[in-house]
């Protein structure tokens, strides 16, 4: 079929009533938002022949996408959120705010509300006796390399089968998440476990459209962060470690390169007494670089749904 019906009066007349142009009321934005995407669902419909079979097709994936809770999981999959990023870098850079760590994707498995320590956590609730332990520390500092203390780290990762506590209710409550507040040197430090990569599930809505698109579903070992400190810009970031099948294959797009840090096996036993370890341990260092802003919207991460936030946890 190559009928093209796009530019008739009907169709145009039809996508204004559609956006609820004709009525009083209602959300300017929301009209104009949806009148665009139904246009370009219209235009896609129409370019690319989309015959009544695929878009019944499509609309019962939105219902079982939805029904399983996978919307915020495809999200990332389909490069949304890395698209999100590419603006906020491109806008920062515009108003001269370019610099320090770079951010990446925050991802769909936060979890509000995590035990607070000063200087140090214990991230891992020791059941995992065949995890390899992990010390995970850093300096936080300015642009200029100062310091600083008490800012917020705030760290989630997975456990060595890829998954995160809350998500897999077997795991312990904040298992492997924590807040840490930077000591008198800008220093934080972790003990806990070397995470897995994570797979989207298997059976689920996401891993059945990546199927169609011969993709794969993985996201190499990472360690995500919450950054933040008054008077500087709040920092959303994610460590990929090297070496992962999947470092440079993430199909949630958030490997960075300034991003990738090494994950180095240290058997000195006198190192391993410094962090009060009898064995030997992995080290990952990844050092934080904070930028200044007086912009009080750029100083807090910015709103979306997410585990217990709201809730006095
Ligand atoms: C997804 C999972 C993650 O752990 C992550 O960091 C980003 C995305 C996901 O399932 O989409
Ligand atoms: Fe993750």
């Amino acid at each position: 079929m190559t009928v093209k019906t796009m530019q008739t009066a009907e169709v145009k007349d039809l996508l204004e009533k559609v956006a609820g142009f004709n009525k009083e009321g209602g959300n300017e934005r929301v009209k104009t938002i949806v009148h665009r995407v139904m246009h370009d669902v219209f235009q896609t419909i129409e370019d690319l022949d989309i015959t009544p079979d695929e878009f019944w097709q499509a609309v019962y994936y939105v219902n079982a996408l939805g029904q399983n809770g996978e919307a915020a999981l495809l999200a990332p999959g389909l490069g949304m959120d890395k698209y999100l990023d590419i603006r906020m870098d491109a806008e920062d850079a515009q108003a001269g705010l370019a610099g320090g760590t770079p951010r990446t994707i925050e991802g769909p498995l936060y979890v509000a509300g995590a035990p607070k320590s000063e200087g140090f956590a214990r991230m891992d609730d020791g059941t995992d006796e065949t995890a390899e332990t992990m010390i995970l520390t850093g300096l936080v500092t300015d642009e200029n390399g100062q310091p600083l203390a008490n800012a917020v780290v705030d760290i989630w990762h997975a456990n060595t089968k890829g998954a995160y506590s809350y998500f897999d209710q077997s795991q312990s409550e904040y298992n492997l998440r924590r807040r840490i507040v930077t000591d008198e040197n800008g220093r934080y430090t972790a003990r806990s476990i070397i995470p897995a990569g994570y797979g989207c599930p298997p059976e689920g809505c996401t891993q059945q459209l990546l199927n169609e698109l011969g993709r794969h579903g993985n996201r190499p070992a990472h360690i995500h962060f919450f950054v933040s400190k008054p008077e500087y810009k709040h920092l959303t970031t994610q460590i990929n470690l090297a070496g992962d099948e999947y470092t440079y294959d993430d199909f949630a797009f958030a490997t960075r390169e300034e991003l990738v840090v090494d994950a180095v096996r240290v058997e000195d036993a006198a190192k391993a007494e410094l962090f009060g370890l009898n064995g030997p341990f992995t080290q990952v260092e990844f050092n934080i670089q904070l930028v200044a802003t007086d912009k009080s919207a750029l100083q807090a991460r910015h709103e979306r749904k997410r585990a217990l936030e709201g809730e006095t946890a």
